[in-house]
């Protein structure tokens, strides 16, 4: 069993993303800029903003992080993205989702301008990545392209089964896997919670995306031997052996599936990595720069 190691693929990744930064300097006399906005208290967003933020600072890009109260207006989050719209030193914008339930999530997306989409969520990005036109893919799945390919795991003619139907995994990934393209042309299922029962489908996969949201949800009794799992589940479990009581799973049963995958991804060490990487990416192209 071969473990798709996203740490260090993530690692090659900003390494290459930091050179072409440089270069881009060289050549414009500024790195690109990339402004996060945080609404609320959620620990998980405040990691994963803090995350974001610390590869910037590493990869050398100019970054900023407005921090908001969670009882902040939608109409106060929309004036700040006009002015980050309008700041020419940023060129990429990350909303970080999800945003408290007084807030319309889609009316913030669609605030953001396509030119500095970064997350990929704006539907004009969707739009083009649905028929096949280069634009800012979303960056977890982008990141499952990028860990495929670099691992030289081709899906060309393979049954790739994805397990969900989010927005921001299920339906890109299966978008993107499914184009007429080199490191895509696959044949695509998308299992979801109103299959009457989903090992039917999970059993006939060569490639097994698991984004389900549920710790452990895909064991060794669904999937056939040799399978390729990418598992994109980050889910707090208690253990009472860990130092704080918990520890991170995936949406798979690693230590069942390993047994008879051919190839997997661990949880932690996997796709998260690959997310904020291919979000340098994403700030590198918004900038004009290339890797
Ligand atoms: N929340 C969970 N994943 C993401 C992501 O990729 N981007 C943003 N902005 N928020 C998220």
């Amino acid at each position: 069993m071969i473990i798709i190691d996203g740490k260090k693929i993530s690692q090659d990744i900003k390494n290459e993303v930091k050179i072409a930064a440089g270069k881009f300097n060289l050549e414009n006399g500024f790195f690109p800029g990339l402004a996060f906005i945080l609404v609320g208290e959620n620990p998980a967003s405040q990691s994963y903003v803090k995350s974001k933020g610390k590869a910037c600072e590493d990869i050398g890009f100019y970054s900023v992080t407005e921090r908001l109260p969670a009882t902040v207006s939608e109409h106060e989050v929309l004036s700040l993205i006009g002015r980050f719209n309008n700041d020419s030193k940023i060129h990429g914008i990350l909303v970080q989702l999800p945003l408290p339930k007084h807030i319309n999530e889609q009316r913030v997306i669609e605030a953001i301008s396509p030119l500095k989409d970064v997350d990929g969520f704006h539907p004009a990005s969707v739009g083009k990545m649905m028929i096949g036109i280069d634009t800012f893919f979303p960056c977890t799945p982008y990141g499952i392209v990028e860990l495929l390919k670099r691992s030289n795991i081709d899906p060309s003619g393979k049954h790739v089964v994805v397990v969900g139907r989010s927005n921001i995994v299920g339906k890109p990934i299966a978008n993107m896997l499914v184009q007429k393209k080199e490191w895509a042309n696959a044949v695509v299922t998308i299992a979801h919670t109103g299959a009457k029962d989903i090992s039917y489908y999970t059993k006939q996969a060569d490639i097994l995306i698991a984004a389900v949201g549920k710790a452990k949800a895909i064991t060794k009794e669904m999937v056939k031997p040799g399978v390729v799992v990418i598992d994109v589940g980050i889910n707090r479990i208690e253990d009472s052996s860990a130092k704080n009581g918990t520890r991170l799973v995936g949406d798979v049963d690693y230590d069942g599936v390993k047994e008879v995958a051919s190839a997997m991804t661990p949880v932690p060490g996997g796709v998260g990595p690959m997310t904020i990487a291919m979000l340098m990416v994403n700030t590198l192209k918004a900038a004009g720069g290339k890797l």
